[in-house]
């Protein structure tokens, strides 16, 4: 399962600290026009080492396409493929790209190689296979996203030329709705060799009516599926979510006028299928698992012991988060349009 979507689809690959984490995209139709510099600020808006509610790892994050892609010349000819050009053509077949791990310092997880962090992968991860890459957390990193960030870029480019785009911003930290506290928030946090959770809110803009699957596949459901698939993520709620549950049915009621609909309490999906309203949902992530602080936990004998994260970790997971979520985002959007079309019945008349 390292592969995500249906037609539009991201098959990921790498651990933290193995030589590259990438990506293959397949689906793209041929001929769309796509500027590398759009992708390369979404990486860098991604990137740890730029704050401080990031980790410090310094990583330059510099995209290599491998394939699928063809530089323009000044007459918009086809070229091969130049990493100095910014404008790229489509050719319909795999996009591959990868992004070289240049500061990963492995030693400082030495002591992991034995040990499970709580709220980690590691225990489940050595469960299930028998073995880990204990570096960084292996494939369970935080890094396996930066593929996602690329493809996100892609997705959200042909979503642009429709009108439709997302937006993604962390909205509640530590328990904490004023954004103007949050620095303060992260560097107390930071100081105690602690973490904290947080909430990012999405919004999605210029999504037509009548986009998404109505049984399985429904809108509703391929968010939250990929919401879901982003380490660390512990809530989906779309809509009014958990708070529709103490609601009445006449407050709930999104009414409507022929002017439209007169609010949005579902958030803009119904019968999995979205309404041409804004489409909004929330996304909860739990505090970073690994912390500078000791905790009890075992070894891979069972033994009791006790584990201090010392490497270098995103004090909130979620401040890099929200860019991983408006790819995901955009990724889960494009997949949608795509399947609606061929949905669409090409031999009927209407
Ligand atoms: C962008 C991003 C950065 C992350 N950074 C860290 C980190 O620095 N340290 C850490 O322990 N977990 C980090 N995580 C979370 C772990 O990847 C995640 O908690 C772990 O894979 C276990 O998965 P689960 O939390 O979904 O159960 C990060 C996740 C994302 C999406």
């Amino acid at each position: 399962m390292n592969t995500f979507g249906n037609i539009f689809r991201l098959t990921t690959f790498g651990e933290s600290h193995g030589p590259a984490v990438g990506g293959v995209i397949d689906g793209l139709p041929a001929g769309f026009h796509i500027s590398i510099s759009e992708i390369q600020n979404a990486l860098d808006r991604r990137r740890p080492g730029t704050g401080h509610g990031v980790s410090p790892r310094q990583e330059s994050d510099r995209l290599q396409i491998l394939s699928g892609l063809m530089s323009l010349d000044e007459c918009g000819e086809p070229i091969p493929f130049s990493p100095d050009k910014d404008t790229a053509i489509t050719l319909g077949t795999p996009v591959g790209f990868m992004i070289p791990n240049t500061d990963a310092r492995s030693s400082a997880y030495d002591h992991l190689r034995e040990v499970y962090r709580p709220n980690h992968a590691d225990f489940t991860y050595d469960r299930k296979y028998g073995l880990r890459d204990w570096r960084g957390g292996g494939r369970s990193s935080g890094r396996e996203t930066v593929a996602r960030v690329v493809a996100g870029s892609f997705a959200s480019q042909l979503l642009a030329t429709r009108g439709i785009t997302v937006h993604a911003a962390v909205s509640e930290l530590g328990g904490c709705p004023d954004t103007h506290d949050f620095n303060k928030i992260l560097e107390e946090t930071k100081n105690a060799c602690d973490s904290v959770g947080a909430t990012v809110t999405c919004s999605i803009h210029g999504l037509p009516a009548g986009i998404g699957e109505p049984v399985f596949g429904k809108l509703q459901q391929m968010l939250a599926s990929a919401m879901l698939s982003i380490g660390g993520v512990h809530g989906f709620e779309y809509g009014d979510g958990f708070a529709l549950c103490g609601m009445k049915g006449s407050e709930a009621a999104d009414r409507m006028s022929s002017d439209g609909f007169l609010s949005n309490h579902c958030g803009g999906i119904l019968g999995g299928i979205s309404t041409g309203q804004e489409i909004l949902f929330r996304v909860g992530f739990k505090p970073t698992p690994s912390i500078a602080i000791p905790l009890n936990t075992i070894d891979a004998n069972g033994h009791q012991t006790e584990v201090k994260t010392s490497g270098r970790h995103d004090p909130c997971i979620a401040i890099r988060g929200a860019e991983v979520i408006k790819a995901m985002t955009a990724i889960v959007l494009l997949d949608a349009c795509m399947m609606d079309l061929s949905a669409k019945n090409i031999f009927s008349d209407r």
